[in-house]
């Protein structure tokens, strides 16, 4: 039995015209579901379309063409867009540098609740945001301090205390640990792991390493040029490949098994090719583009 799909992107396109005669295509014919407690990864190269889908879904650009759909509903409908807007979250790389410097964490983490109308008493929503900062990994003692006092990796964990208070359904996060240091990347992917699983929120979860989105969705889909390459479920992405430019992503990665590194077989693919037109499933749930 399938979960019900919360989000589904159908055929987007996203054009930019930037002249009479240069128009960017950042997203050419974009289509995908994610059902409801699923994490889906999507990844590719910069400048493939990523971000732009993100902002797409989260309406801030009108589509050029196609459809995004929030519980089966068009999210073009005003109040269909005020729903997603209420139970959906967004997670920038540069949230955490984003955070008003004038408020204290405390502030920061209470905010959307106030946004939306559900404090009650401001002493249960001061132990909502001591319960929500320790499920971030953040000592209480954080509580009165502000943005400048903490390091990139506290400011991250605050961003993402404030979008879970609210409970969101939905939450899209867009290359979330980009910028922060390598030794911490790790302990934010991890913290997103375990926050995901424990609430069950739907997860779109945009990031350029292979390897990052391996361990945390259980689908994936492959960007190139604004399109599609590749989606399938995770692992069996991981273990059979079939576009060239998965490929070459996955033959780039290094894997902690000497083994395996040992016969690795470098495949390069030059992304100036012209790409398929069809997107054809090989095997069920696993589709590639062709042609
Ligand atoms: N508002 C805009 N106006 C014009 N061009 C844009 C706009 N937003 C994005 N683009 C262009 O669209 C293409 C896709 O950009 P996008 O930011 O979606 O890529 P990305 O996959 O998120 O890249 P990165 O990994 O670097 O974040 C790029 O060529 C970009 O320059
Ligand atoms: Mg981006």
């Amino acid at each position: 039995m399938m979960a019900e799909v919360i989000l589904e992107v159908e055929g987007l396109k996203q054009y930019f015209e930037i002249s009479e005669e240069l128009t960017i295509k950042a997203v050419d014919g974009v289509s995908f579901k994610i059902h409801d407690g699923e994490v889906f990864g999507l990844v590719g190269e910069t400048g493939c379309g990523k971000s732009t889908i993100a902002r797409a879904v989260s309406g801030i650009y009108r589509p050029t063409a196609g459809r995004i759909l929030y519980r089966g509903l068009d999210t073009s409908e005003r109040k269909v867009h005020e729903t997603m807007r209420r139970e959906c979250q967004m997670i920038f790389q540069d949230s955490g540098a984003a955070l008003n410097p004038r408020m204290t964490v405390e502030k920061i983490i209470q905010e959307p609740l106030k946004l939306n109308g559900l404090t009650g008493g401001s002493d249960a929503a001061s132990d909502g945001v001591q319960s929500m900062l320790q499920k971030v990994g953040m000592d209480s003692m954080y509580m009165t301090k502000y943005p400048t006092e903490l390091s990139g990796g506290q400011r991250q964990r605050v961003a993402i205390a404030r979008s879970l208070i609210i409970n969101p359904k939905l939450v899209i996060a867009d290359e979330p640990i980009a910028s922060l240091d390598i030794s911490i990347q790790a302990q934010i992917i991890n913290l997103f792991r375990e926050l995901q699983s424990a609430a069950g929120f739907s997860f779109l979860f945009i990031a350029h390493d292979l390897s990052v989105v391996r361990y945390i969705s259980n689908r994936t889909g492959v960007m190139l040029h604004g399109r599609l390459v590749e989606l399938a479920e995770t692992e069996e992405l991981f273990e059979n490949p079939v576009h060239p430019y998965t490929r070459s992503l996955l033959s780039a990665i290094h894997v902690p098994d000497p083994l395996y590194e040992r016969n690795k077989v470098f495949s390069e693919y030059d992304t100036g090719q012209q790409l398929g037109e069809e997107f054809v499933e090989k095997s069920p749930g696993h589709f590639v583009l062709e042609g």
